[in-house]
């Protein structure tokens, strides 16, 4: 029977006590990892947050009856000991923090018993996720995730104490907000006072931050969760957190000057590593160009070489098709790579084919400097080598080549270059490349609206020296937007918001608003602005991808306590879930659902 607290106060954590509380009496709590008994003793491995401390019981220290007791323990109960620090003869656990230490307990209660957990609670489970995450409360007892989330805290902590010195103040922005059309696809919460009419979930406190520098508060901070319904990948949460920040009377300078000084003070807190400031910078275009990606990880080399003048005038069509067609080619050198099996080309080829490319162009030049080619057959010899050279390939390397569309193969060959960057070990783990992308595009065309789209957000500044191109040349426009990149990984991103009336109007005229539905949607920040908005700029990270970082994983759900799976559903409460018909009826909401589709569930 689970026993209570009463009179009884917890001193230490597990691993709080150590050789210095030799000969001391302490009272500790914590679930049984492990017991055995070896005759006359019973070891038990007691487990809290902080980790691991040994327990020992005989019958002298703890009586018969505490014995007894003690022979009942499982693995998972929730026990109260009592009992007196003292030296390990033997067996001294040198991976343990508190090793050389064990209790002996003096008394033992038993708070809680427990069922025998689906998967043992260790440090690597190699139990499925799916498992973990129905019992997610019990996956959170593993010492890895715990770790996690507790360098998550830290991080908060360090943030708020940083930004608050900096003279930011924490504001809260509202959950229950008006919906907007641009970005991701809103979540939606019905109102039951106004039937019919919905709130929105934020993506982001985006227009709030901007209303509060109009209302004068300058610097404001907040950790701010975001939800957002979009398909979600290995980074990716419906719901997530960041860290946003918007500044008055600043430009680009000042938002990174600070942010990198922010980066600076959390990495070395955190985890004791120096990060040099100020990062290194490179605009978006050239981003593009050596990485193919507007994310770049720079902490390997084999950048994107442009050799459409080079074949330009060859008979091979895949490359003078494209070339025709506006597009592009360009190739990769990755380098030492020319014997590669052939099994291993082909398969690169579908890879390459799953980013959208209809094929991959390869040569492989061989030690004795002579090529295997899939398109050698086509060039002159003249034409190869020339290719060769502006490749710089040496005997013994492999040259890639895509030609298409200029986001086409950027695509292909970024997404190549990390594939073969990751494969051939060429990735400094060690390193921390953070790195400002800057004069983003300031719209991008979407081919599925047929319209150009904002790449940012509709307040984004264009740069200045660019302002005349938006009565001519939408694609060309670059904006005031920034990315910070930490090791081709997206951290954040913020811009300089647009503050004169006139160009916003333009903005959302170029977007495709009319008047009216401009002021339908952003009626009251076109109207705050006409009140003495002053300029202001800001930037927001994404918390769960920093701590992603921080604690080495790949795994979004490893740093988010209770997460959602691929499908946006939590796979130990079962939300999304049906509601009561009288929920719905006050909502005035009738489902819907074709019979097809809902007989498919
Ligand atoms: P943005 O949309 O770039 O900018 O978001 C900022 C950062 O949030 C993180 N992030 C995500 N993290 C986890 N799951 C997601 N679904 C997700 N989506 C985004 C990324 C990203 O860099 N209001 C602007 C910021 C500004 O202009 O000040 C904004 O939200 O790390
Ligand atoms: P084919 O003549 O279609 O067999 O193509 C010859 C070579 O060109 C093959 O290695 C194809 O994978 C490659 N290829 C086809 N389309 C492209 C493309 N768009 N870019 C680069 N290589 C391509």
């Amino acid at each position: 029977m689970a026993e209570s607290m009463k009179g009884l106060h917890r001193s230490h954590r597990c691993t709080e006590v150590s050789n210095a509380n030799i000969g001391e009496k302490v009272t500790v709590m914590g679930w049984v990892q492990k017991r055995r008994n070896l005759g006359s003793l019973i070891f038990v491995d007691l487990r809290d947050r902080s980790g691991l401390l040994q327990i020992v019981f005989d019958t002298d220290s703890v009586g018969e009856e505490g014995f007894a007791k003690a022979e009942t323990l499982r693995s998972e109960f929730v026990i109260a000991v009592e009992g007196t620090v003292t030296k390990r003869t033997a067996a001294v656990n040198e991976n343990l923090k508190t090793g050389d230490i064990e209790i002996i307990a003096t008394s033992l209660r038993v708070l809680a018993e427990s069922q025998t957990p689906p998967f043992a609670i260790e440090e690597n489970s190699l139990t499925k996720e799916d498992i973990r995450l129905k019992y997610r409360y019990l996956d959170l007892r593993r010492p890895d995730i715990q770790s996690k989330l507790m360098m998550k805290s830290k991080v908060l902590g360090l943030m708020r104490t940083f930004m608050s010195n900096e003279g930011f103040l924490e504001i809260e922005t509202p959950i229950l907000c008006k919906s907007t059309p641009e970005g991701a696809r809103d979540y939606l919460v019905p109102s039951r006072v106004h039937q019919g009419n919905f709130y929105a979930l934020p993506q982001s406190p985006q227009i709030f931050k901007q209303l509060l520098m109009v209302s004068g508060y300058d610097r404001y901070f907040q950790i701010a969760r975001c939800f957002r319904d979009e398909d979600l990948r290995a980074d990716r949460q419906p719901e997530f957190t960041q860290a946003d920040m918007e500044l008055s009377f600043v430009d680009i300078e000042d938002v990174l000057d600070v942010n990198e000084r922010l980066l600076k003070y959390v990495w070395k807190e955190a985890i004791g590593v120096d990060i040099p400031t100020p990062f290194p910078r490179m605009p978006y275009h050239e981003a593009m160009d050596r990485f193919g990606s507007d994310k770049p990880d720079t902490r390997f080399g084999m950048e994107l070489v442009d050799v459409s003048d080079v074949v330009r005038n060859c008979e091979f069509v895949v490359f003078k098709g494209a070339l025709e067609a506006g597009g592009t080619v360009r190739g990769l050198n990755v380098e030492g790579q020319g014997a590669m099996p052939r099994k291993r080309i082909d398969k690169l080829v579908e890879f390459a084919k799953g980013y959208g490319a209809k094929g991959l162009a390869y040569v492989c030049i061989n030690e004795d400097g002579t090529y295997k080619s899939s398109f050698a057959k086509f060039m002159s010899e003249e034409e190869m080598n020339a290719l060769v050279a502006a490749m710089n390939g040496k005997p013994g390397d492999l040259l890639l080549f895509a030609a298409d569309k200029k986001s086409l193969v950027f695509n292909v060959l970024g997404a190549i270059r990390l594939e073969m960057g990751k494969e051939l070990g060429l990735i400094d783990e060690k390193k921390w490349n953070f790195l400002w992308v800057t004069e983003f595009p300031l719209f991008e065309y979407s081919e599925e609206e047929g319209r150009f789209m904002s790449m940012h957000h509709p307040f984004t500044m264009p740069m200045e020296e660019d302002l005349h191109l938006l009565d001519t040349d939408l694609g060309a426009v670059r904006s005031k937007a920034y990315d910070c990149v930490l090791n081709g990984t997206e951290l954040g991103g913020g811009s300089v918001r647009i503050h004169q009336s006139d160009i916003q109007e333009k903005m959302f005229e170029l977007l495709g608003f009319t008047q009216e539905s401009a002021h339908e949607q952003f009626g009251f920040l076109l109207d705050a602005f006409s009140y003495g908005v002053p300029p202001h700029a800001g930037l927001a990270y994404g918390v769960d991808r920093m701590i992603m970082h921080l604690t080495g994983t790949d795994n979004i759900r490893d740093v988010i306590a209770f997460p959602k799976v691929k499908d946006a559903s939590c796979m130990m409460s079962k939300c999304p879930s049906e509601v009561a018909p009288k929920q719905l009826e006050e909502l005035g909401i009738a489902i819907a659902i074709p019979e097809a589709e809902e007989t498919q569930e």
